[in-house]
């Protein structure tokens, strides 16, 4: 939704009014409503929100990975001068992995389990690079040290059950970056490592970015987990941005009630973490059940406006690449305490 600064290219990638409906038995279930934003060459983005926000179907649908039907998609992906959503599946074939790649969340489930990891990182390059078999070779053996991956040579005939979880983890970061995508969209890589792990790997991903100069998109439940790397933050909630700011201002001053929860539920540095670590009353609503007016206005502490449960409000520019979507201004906590 930024307007690029004076001056900066244009961006990479632009997301424009994206939609994404389910039909289903139950009704239509708006699941991604109208969410735009755009991705500038080498920066690194973060999508926070909660389970079911949307966003892992909002990326899958910027790689044309969310079938039609029984999904409806609609809106824009501009990349490379056209809207990648009017692409055949033979188009989407030669922009994923190659242009646009991501890595998932569960390495095991996207590995394929009877090919070596050689195999699996030679045929993007193979194909998408037109590599012969031995450059191919040599590229993925250097993508493989690259993301430290000891005696790579020897790994490449691995299997991936043969290697721990955060090893996998590193051959799909590898797998994901040997085409030299312009954009990576990493869909929480890190949840299902230890948190030495997950830091490493976020560390990681970040230093091969600024090497390779790829812009990375971060989908994350955690803040806490790419806070030290992301540029800008899109907070997510129900299918829409409710926040955009740096990462900076949004610690400093959130502006949306539903940022304030999750900061809120951050946990302090050194104190256990627990595995879900949003903790804001109520539940995220049912996509086929959409509250009307605000989609967060009956978890909402505030409702300072009576507009909230009836419009939704406006994703508000408030200066600097900060936007929040509230009719008004939240309370200021200090404030709050001492009235
Ligand atoms: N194939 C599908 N058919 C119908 N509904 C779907 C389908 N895939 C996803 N959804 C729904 O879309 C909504 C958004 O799902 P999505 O996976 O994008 O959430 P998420 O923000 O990535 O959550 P998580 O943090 O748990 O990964 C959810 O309500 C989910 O149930
Ligand atoms: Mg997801």
């Amino acid at each position: 939704m930024t307007e690029p600064a004076p001056g900066s290219a244009e961006p990479v990638l632009r997301v424009a009014d994206l939609h994404v409906r389910f039909g289903g038995r139950r009704g239509v279930a708006h699941v991604v409503r109208g969410i735009s934003y755009d991705v500038h060459a080498g920066e690194t983005l973060a999508i926070v929100g909660e389970s079911g926000s949307g966003k892992s179907v909002s990326t899958l649908s910027l790689l044309g990975l969310v079938p039609q039907p029984p999904a409806q998609v609609s809106g824009e992906v501009r990349f490379g001068g056209r809207n990648l959503l009017d692409s055949s599946e033979r188009e989407w074939r030669r922009v994923r992995g190659n242009d646009l790649a991501m890595i998932f969340q569960d390495p095991m489930t996207s590995l394929n389990p009877v090919l070596t990891v050689g195999r699996q990182l030679t045929e993007g390059p193979e194909l998408h690079l037109g590599l012969s078999e031995a450059d191919a070779r040599a590229r993925a053996v250097d993508f493989l040290g690259r993301v430290g991956i000891p005696s790579p040579e020897r790994r490449m005939d691995a299997y991936p059950h043969q290697l721990s979880g955060g090893m996998r983890q590193r051959v799909m970061i590898a797998i994901g970056l040997a085409c030299d995508p312009q954009v990576l969209i990493a869909d929480e890589p890190t949840t299902a490592l230890d948190v030495t792990i997950q830091a490493q790997i976020v560390e990681l991903i970040s230093h091969l970015q600024d090497e390779l100069g790829t812009a990375v998109i971060w989908i994350t439940h955690d803040l806490g987990v790419v806070a030290g790397v992301a540029d800008r933050v899109l907070v997510m909630y129900a299918g829409q941005f409710v926040e955009e700011a740096t990462v900076d201002d949004l610690y400093a001053d959130p502006r949306h009630p539903y940022t304030h929860g999750l900061l809120g539920s951050l946990p302090v540095l050194g104190v256990d973490r627990p595995d879900q670590l949003v903790a804001i009353a109520g539940l995220p609503p049912d996509p086929t059940d959409l509250p009307s007016g605000c989609a967060f206005h009956p978890r909402c502490p505030y409702q300072l406006d009576e507009r909230c449960a009836d419009e939704i409000p406006p994703l508000r520019d408030i200066g600097q690449g900060h936007a929040t979507r509230t009719f008004y201004e939240v309370p200021d906590a200090a404030e709050e305490t001492a009235s």
